[in-house]
C-alpha cells in the first residue's frame, strides 16, 4: 500500500542553534548537516545568513557540501536579508529562501510596530524578491497560531500568489493545543483558494510540551511537510524532535498513513552527533533517544519482553539505530578492526583522525577492561569535534584527599600550538583543576552548570561530563568524557571554553591572555 509522503524540514542547524549556548561552528555545522542528508531528510535549514558573518559562511559551506537534500536559509521580510540569503545558498545544488515576518495582532503591533496593511504588502514584496532568486521559496507566518483567520488567510494566498511554493503556518510560542491546530490547518485548506499551489508546512514549539502532537494532528488536517529538529532542540523548551515524528509516523501507520523519506536507523547516531557538539545533553527518559527509551527495569515488564518483546516494545531498538551493548575489542585489537568497528557504526573517517582515537581506544583498553559501543562512539565523536580547537587538553595530574589541605592541579595544556604547565589549588580537585584551566587561558567566564553521569554501567565506565560557561550573557556548553572523571571535566570545561572564543571573535578577535 502506497502512503502519501510528509517531508521532512529539520531545523537543527537553525532553531536548534538558537537554543541559549548551542551554536555551532561551521565545520560542526557540516558534519551534522552530512548526517541530516543521509539520513535523508529532504529540507535542511542551515542558518540565518544575515545574523553573522560565521552564519553567512556556515550555511555557504553546508550548500557546497549537501548534494541530495534542500539547503535552505532564513531571512527576514527586507531585500538586504533576502538577498544576503541567495548569496550564502549560490553554491547549493537544490536552494530554498525561507522568509518570515510575523502576522499576529501582538507581534504586529508591539514587535513589528507595523500595520497590518503593510505586513501584507511586505507579505507580497518578500516573497516576489525571493523568487528572483529561486523558484522554490517558503513563506512563514511568524505567530501564525495566534493571528487572527481571515488576515492569515489573505496573507498566505498573497504569498501563494507571489510565488512561495511552501507556506509554513508556525506555533511560534508553543502556545496552540492539538484539536485547535488541526482546525486551523484545516480552516486554511477550505478558505485559501490557491491552497493546492503550495505545501503547508508546520513548525511547533515546545512550550506547553505539545510540539510534537500539534504536528502531528496538522499532518492530519492535510500538512505535508513538519519543521522539526534532532532532540527536540530549540528556543526556549524547544521545537518538535524529529526522532518522535518519524517514529511516530512509522509505528502508527494504521491510524497516520503517511511515510517520511527519513533512515530511522541513523537517529540514535544523529541525536549523539548533535548532542556531542552542542553540549546539550539528552535527558534519560527522552522518548526515541534517551538512555532508558529501551530499557526494561522491572521484572514484570523484562519477563514479559524475553517471552514476546512485543508487550512491552512498540518499535524496536535496532530501528532506531540502537545496537545491544556490544563489547567492542580489547586492547589486542588491531588498527584494520578499529576502522572496520567504525564503519559499523557509521564513522568513515580520514587517516589522520582515525590514528588520533586509535591512540585513544588503546589508552582506554588499557584503563578498561571492557569497551563498549558507547565508549567508542563517545570518544569518536570527542576526536573529530575537537579537530579545530585552539586549545587542547594535554595532561594533569591532580592531590587530593583527606590527608592534603589544599587539593592541587598540574595541568598541561596546548593553546594554540603551544604547549603551556601550570599548578593551582582550589577547594576541591575539580576546583584546583578548573583554576589551572583559568590560568592558562582566561576567567571572564563563569560556571554555570557541572554534571557528570556514566556512560556504561560498571566501576570502570567513563564519565561523561557537562559543562555551561556563561560570559556577558552569552552561554555555551560543553562535554568530556574519560575513565578518569577529572580528566573528563578538563575535557568539558576546555571543549565549552572552545566555543566561547569562537563566540568571542566573532565579535572581537582577542588573542588568548596567557
Ligand atoms: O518559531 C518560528 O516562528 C520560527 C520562524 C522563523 C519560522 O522559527
Ligand atoms: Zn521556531
Amino acid at each position: 500500500m502506497a502512503f502519501e509522503r510528509v517531508l521532512i524540514f529539520d531545523t537543527t542547524l537553525r532553531d536548534g542553534e538558537q537554543s541559549p549556548g548551542a551554536s555551532m561552528n561551521q565545520h560542526e555545522k557540516v558534519r551534522i548537516a552530512k548526517i541530516l542528508e543521509e539520513m535523508r531528510v529532504d529540507i535542511i535549514e542551515a542558518g540565518f545568513p544575515i545574523a553573522s558573518q560565521g552564519d553567512f559562511e556556515a550555511v555557504q559551506a553546508v550548500a557546497r557540501e549537501v548534494k541530495e537534500a534542500v539547503v535552505c536559509g532564513l531571512a527576514r521580510s527586507s531585500k538586504g536579508d533576502i538577498d544576503r540569503c541567495a548569496e550564502a545558498l549560490a553554491p547549493a545544488k537544490r536552494g530554498r529562501i525561507h522568509t518570515f515576518i510575523s502576522t499576529s495582532p501582538l507581534h504586529m503591533k508591539f514587535k513589528l510596530q507595523m500595520e497590518p496593511e503593510v505586513v501584507y504588502q511586505a507579505v507580497i514584496d518578500s516573497v516576489t524578491r525571493a523568487r528572483t532568486h529561486t523558484d522554490d521559496v517558503e513563506w512563514s507566518a511568524e505567530d501564525g497560531s495566534r493571528t487572527e483567520h481571515d488576515f492569515l488567510c489573505r496573507c498566505v494566498e498573497a504569498a501563494i500568489r507571489a510565488g512561495a511554493t511552501t507556506i509554513n503556518i508556525p506555533d511560534t510560542v508553543g502556545y496552540t493545543v492539538p484539536e485547535e491546530y488541526h482546525d486551523l490547518i484545516k480552516m486554511l485548506f477550505n478558505r485559501v483558494p490557491n491552497i493546492d499551489k503550495a505545501i503547508i508546512s508546520v513548525h511547533c514549539h515546545n512550550d506547553l510540551g505539545l510540539a510534537v502532537a500539534n504536528s502531528l494532528a496538522a499532518v492530519q488536517a492535510g500538512a505535508r511537510q513538519v519543521e522539526c529538529t534532532i532532540n527536540g532542540l530549540g528556543e526556549r523548551a524547544g521545537n518538535a524532535a524529529l526522532e518522535e515524528i518519524v517514529m511516530a509516523l512509522r509505528t502508527r501507520k494504521d491510524y497516520m498513513p503517511f511515510e517520511t523519506a527519513v533512515r530511522a536507523e541513523l537517529i540514535t547516531r544523529a541525536s549523539h552527533t548533535v548532542s556531542t557538539i552542542t553540549g546539550f545533553p539528552v535527558q534519560p527518559n527522552k522518548a526515541i533517544v534517551g538512555a532508558n527509551a529501551f530499557a526494561h527495569e522491572s521484572g514484570i515488564h523484562q519477563d514479559g519482553v524475553l517471552k514476546n518483546a512485543q508487550t512491552y516494545e512498540i518499535m524496536t531498538p535496532e530501528s532506531v539505530g540502537l545496537k545491544k551493548s556490544n563489547l567492542v575489542m580489547g586492547k589486542h585489537s588491531g588498527r584494520h578492526a578499529f576502522r572496520e568497528k567504525l564503519k559499523d557504526l557509521g564513522y568513515v573517517l580520514g587517516d589522520n583522525a582515525v590514528n588520533e582515537a586509535f591512540k585513544r581506544f588503546k589508552d582506554l583498553a588499557d584503563k578498561k577492561k571492557d569497551v563498549y559501543d558507547e565508549d567508542l562512539i563517545a570518544l569518536v565523536d570527542d576526536e573529530v569535534v575537537r579537530e579545530n580547537d585552539r586549545i587542547k587538553f594535554v595532561s594533569l595530574e591532580v592531590v587530593c584527599g583527606t590527608k592534603v589541605a589544599r587539593q592541587t592541579a598540574e595541568l598541561e595544556l596546548e593553546v594554540d600550538g603551544v604547549v603551556k604547565k601550570t599548578l593551582a589549588t582550589g577547594d576541591g580537585p575539580v576546583d584546583a583543576l578548573f583554576n589551572a584551566i583559568k590560568q592558562l587561558t582566561t576567567d571572564t567566564q563563569h560556571l554555570q552548570i557541572y554534571q557528570v553521569q556514566a556512560l556504561t554501567g560498571g566501576t570502570d565506565a567513563q564519565a561523561e561530563v557537562t559543562i555551561r560557561l556563561e560570559e556577558a550573557g552569552k552561554t555555551v556548553m560543553g562535554q568530556g568524557a574519560d575513565t578518569d572523571t577529572l580528566v573528563a571535566s578538563a575535557r568539558a570545561y576546555i571543549n565549552a571554553l572552545n566555543k566561547l572564543l569562537v563566540k568571542r571573535e566573532r565579535t572581537a578577535p582577542a588573542a588568548l591572555s596567557a
